[in-house]
């Protein structure tokens, strides 16, 4: 086996320049996601140099949703971007997703390719799913050894990489069928028996990054993911490398012998957009993480203005913006808030806002005494910290992983007080969260991933053995 490194990119979400225009059709879209398409190209250039300027690492993997929605003018800018790494002489891996084309019929997905006018919206040219192939080919399927479908596997300097297609209409079970898993099968017997160890590659999570996740969406995750994890255990596959949930999280799962990891790497383009970098040496994963560039050419404000515009900077602008100057609220709310019913109740929505802002850490560790143990002394120490900014921390760290609060911390203890008092108040109030949420039993259940890690421990590193003795049985 070779020393081979390797680049993995999430969800890149690539938006041309083309397709909008400022004004508040693309302001109230851009409000009401999670990725950044405005500066969506700006930032995969930034993530494209760092691939260019790596000379030990010519292998790039891109596991899907690698555009907005479908949109051919997405598709045309990003393969010339992609075109243009492998005239530099890198080896480039594609997978597509959901948000690569425009389904109808079978694979109806929803999406519907859009340009941004100042005020509204213009239909523009598609992909379809069919489409795909043909487009993507040249990028990692041209040297595959075996295909199903869109799902790919080829030998890289003695290791085995697999690219499972699981591009799923977002409504039902996406992944492999019977017949494809039959064809993973035979790939991973195949490897064993060449002494190639195998790097697993698909665009939905296989193992979930919370356990709320899979509770309340089930069909976001691979489909028939536990078939799929008894098979690699089975052939003591180590590692899988996934996606489009956007949160970076290093999970694992054992059945007491054999373990499991699956490492999700959040979004290129969200507010903390990272990817991540994978050095193979002796059969060992040496997997980190890369993030986004402090400078960003074309961004003044580098990646601070990014992580300030987006999700957690843009709820929180806007919950101080309420409070300070409502009518900036409701212009900065657009898309987001429906105008009229916040106009309508601005005197609830403002005092509430205000009175949330306000409440101190001390108040918040009176709330659960009883559940925390901590002390009066310790409780009056944090009367200058506030709530809000700890739910804002929390907020942050939601996509990027490594949730912040360990179990010696105050704001831990807090919460866990809190969230035990408020599981025994529904306790006596009969109401059963299972019923709603499968695997969850109380809040603390619910949370207390959100509040440290209880996975790997890290979910920005980790360093996975790739090889288990597998022998099987001759017939
Ligand atoms: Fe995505
Ligand atoms: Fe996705």
């Amino acid at each position: 086996m070779e020393n081979l490194n390797f680049y993995l990119m999430a969800d890149p979400h690539y938006f041309s320049k083309k397709l909008w225009v400022e004004g508040n059709a693309i302001e109230a879209r851009s409000h009401t996601d999670q990725v950044i398409l405005k500066e969506s190209p700006e930032i995969i250039d930034a993530f494209f140099k760092i691939f260019e300027n790596d000379n030990e690492t010519d292998t790039i993997v891109l596991i899907g949703d690698l555009i907005n929605v479908g949109e051919k003018l997405c598709h045309d800018e990003f393969t010339e971007k992609l075109r243009s790494l492998q005239e530099k002489g890198k080896r480039i891996l594609v997978l597509t997703a959901t948000h690569d084309y425009n389904g109808c019929g079978e694979d109806e997905n929803t999406f519907v390719a859009v340009g941004y006018s100042e005020n509204g919206t213009y239909q523009v040219p598609c992909v379809r799913r069919e489409e795909l192939d043909e487009i993507y080919r040249p990028f990692g399927r041209d040297k595959a050894e075996s295909e199903y479908d869109m799902s790919y596997s080829l030998n890289i300097g003695g290791y085995r990489f697999i690219l499972l297609n699981d591009d799923g209409n977002g409504h039902t079970d996406c992944g492999l069928d019977d017949n494809g898993n039959e064809w993973l099968e035979k790939e991973l017997i195949k490897a064993n028996e060449n002494g190639e160890p195998v790097l697993l590659f698909t665009h939905h999570p296989v193992i979930t990054p919370y356990p709320v996740y899979e509770a309340v969406a089930p069909t976001e995750m691979y489909g028939r993911h536990p078939i799929l994890k008894e098979m690699l255990m089975k052939h003591g596959v180590k590692a899988v490398f996934t996606g489009h949930s956007h949160i970076h999280t290093i999970r694992k799962i054992t059945d007491g012998e054999k373990e499991l990891y699956d490492i999700g790497t959040t979004s290129a383009v969200s507010a903390y957009g990272k990817i991540r970098k994978v050095c193979l040496k002796d059969g060992y994963a040496d997997i980190t993480t890369v993030d986004l560039p402090e400078k960003i050419e074309g961004i003044p404000g580098g990646s601070k203005q990014i992580a300030d515009s987006c999700f957690g900077g843009y709820y929180r602008r806007l919950i101080d913006t309420a409070v300070k100057d409502y009518n900036e609220f409701l212009k900065l709310g657009i898309g987001l808030i429906p105008t009229e019913k916040a106009k309508k109740f601005r005197f609830i929505i403002r005092p509430a806002l205000k009175t949330f802002s306000k409440i101190n850490m001390s108040f918040a560790g009176k709330v659960g005494r009883n559940y925390s143990g901590l002390d009066k002394n310790e409780i009056c120490k944090h009367k200058d910290e506030k709530v809000i900014d700890m739910v804002f921390v929390i907020i942050d760290r939601f996509f990027q992983g490594d949730a912040p609060y360990t179990p010696d911390t105050y704001e831990h203890k807090v919460i866990f007080g809190a969230l035990k008092k408020a599981d025994q108040i529904m306790k006596r109030l009969k109401i059963d969260l299972s019923k709603h949420l499968s695997g969850i039993d109380s809040l603390w259940t619910l949370a207390e991933p959100l509040v440290h890690n209880t996975r790997t421990g890290c979910d920005r590193e980790i360093k996975i053995k790739l090889t288990d003795e597998v022998t099987y049985e001759k017939d």
